[in-house]
């Protein structure tokens, strides 16, 4: 019997990422977890392959290597939960530095990501990009974030594109509407969606090949 492929999360320190590889690990899929820094004690009794890596550069040498000391095949899906949100200044008082600095981390990562790991997918598997309210809805205090996401949002579409014309993996844009539940640096939010919701959601998409190609949650 074949090794099912894992679910490669990236991302998976952070706030959703973290939640999103635990939650599909506990559905018993198989996951790897990609992290720029050590994953907290206990990713492994949770079931999660830790993938450590530095930049986008190594992502891939480091996925192999990981799945080759696991005894795991190479990833069947990724998912892409990097960026996040935060409040600051508002957009003409944004300064140079940190508006280059989330276009790096909320954009243009998604695309040094993808270039990495497409390689490793075959055609028709999942890729399944996580983004926000903010990608629709213009927030004061989050102009950069906002930019960004309508730009992930646009990115994610042209991947889907030009995939369908080179047998790539299919793309998917998973949108969480409202506040992660349990994620303090979202101020007294009018809904939240719980980790497990987003999880189901995320697990609707990966299993159905036939998914749209945006899903909001
Ligand atoms: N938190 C919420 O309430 C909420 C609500 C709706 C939607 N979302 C969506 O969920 C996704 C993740 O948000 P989050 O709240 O989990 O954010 P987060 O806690 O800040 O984590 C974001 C992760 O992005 C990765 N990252 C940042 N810059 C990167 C770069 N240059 N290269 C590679 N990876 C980079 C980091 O992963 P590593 O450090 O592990 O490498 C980081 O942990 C976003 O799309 C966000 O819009 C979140």
């Amino acid at each position: 019997m074949s090794l099912a492929r894992p679910v490669l999360v990236v991302g998976a320190g952070g706030f959703v990422g973290s939640r999103v590889a635990r939650g599909l690990a506990a559905d018993g899929r198989p996951v790897l977890a990609a992290s720029r820094h050590p994953l907290p004690d206990g990713a492994s009794r949770a079931g999660l392959v830790a993938v450590r890596y530095d930049t986008a550069a190594d992502l891939a040498a480091a996925v192999r290597a990981a799945c080759a000391d696991a005894g795991t095949p190479l990833p069947g899906a990724v998912v892409a939960s990097i960026g996040g949100w935060h409040k600051g200044a508002a957009l003409l008082d944004t300064d140079p530095d940190d508006w280059s600095a989330t276009l790096a981390s909320h954009l243009t990562a998604h695309l040094d990501v993808a270039r990495a790991l497409v390689p490793l997918l075959e055609p028709g598997d999942p890729y399944v990009v996580l983004n926000g309210a903010a990608a629709r809805e213009a927030m004061a205090g989050s102009g950069a974030i906002s930019v960004t996401g309508a730009g992930l949002a646009m990115l994610v579409q042209v991947l889907r594109l030009e995939a369908a014309q080179t047998s790539a993996p299919r793309f998917h844009e998973l949108v969480v509407d409202h506040a992660v539940a349990g994620d303090d640096r979202n101020e007294d939010p009018a809904q939240t969606r719980t980790p497990a919701q987003v999880v189901r959601a995320l697990g609707e998409v990966l299993d159905d090949p036939g998914a749209p190609a945006v899903v909001h949650v």
